[in-house]
């Protein structure tokens, strides 16, 4: 039987990810943290295509696309980002990259160039990939579709956590700005934004632990 295409979106930190992970390994699918890619294809900018000003140059940017070679490796069922054989998972944590993202994400060219790469890891199933754009756009005809809230004060609290967890300094208030600056540019760019697919199935996990979420989600899954 061929394994379910699943798509989580939602907005910043309500844990999407973490979740996912779970649920890929209760189900034996493949997780995909498209947020992953992005943050890789920001790190990359920054790295490579920074003007005078600091700020990014989108256009050289554009115009290195061969030059980036994106490539999950599995590390005992874990999925590791490496961008040109770079291990970047950490990286693309930074507050510097989390600052750029959203531009970056905005932008058609990048869009399209990552759009291809996650369909067809899509295609033979047997997946769950995460994001903002999955339910509507990158995998329409996903099987379950879920979209995932919570309010700012609690995801900014999982941010905080997430962030000095992995040993980057953070401050709460930059955390929070950052969350809210971020969700209305993913929501009000032009092209995929962030959004509800109609067909999605909505969860709040405001007041709702981690495992009570993938609970929600799986009693969903299992219903269908
Ligand atoms: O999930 P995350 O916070 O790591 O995502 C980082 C950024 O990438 C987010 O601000 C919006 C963008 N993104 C997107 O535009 N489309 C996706 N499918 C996933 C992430």
């Amino acid at each position: 039987m061929k394994k379910p295409v699943i798509a989580i979106d939602g907005y910043s930190s309500t844990g999407k990810s973490s979740i996912s992970k779970i649920i890929a390994e209760k189900l034996g699918l493949i997780h995909l943290d498209t947020g992953a890619l992005y943050r890789g294809i920001t790190w990359f900018a920054l790295q490579n295509c920074v003007t005078k000003d600091g700020t990014i140059d989108l256009n050289q940017l554009f115009s290195m696309f061969g030059k980036i070679h994106l490539e999950f490796r599995n590390n005992d069922g874990e999925l590791i980002l490496f961008l040109n054989s770079i291990d970047i998972s950490k990286a693309i944590r930074s507050h510097e990259v989390s600052e750029n993202v959203s531009l970056v994400a905005k932008q058609k060219e990048v869009r399209d160039f990552l759009l291809c790469f996650q369909r067809s890891l899509a295609e033979n199933g047997g997946i769950i990939m995460d994001g903002r754009d999955i339910g509507t756009v990158v995998l329409p005809k996903a099987e379950y579709k879920f979209f995932m809230t919570a309010s700012i004060e609690e995801r900014t609290k999982r941010r905080y956590q997430e962030l000095i967890s992995l040993g980057i300094d953070a401050d709460e208030e930059q955390v929070k700005q950052n969350l809210i600056i971020r969700d209305k540019i993913d929501s009000e760019r032009e092209i995929a934004p962030l959004k509800q697919a109609d067909d999605a199935i909505v969860i709040d996990n405001t007041y709702l632990t981690k495992r009570e979420t993938i609970d929600s989600i799986l009693s969903h899954i299992n219903k269908i």
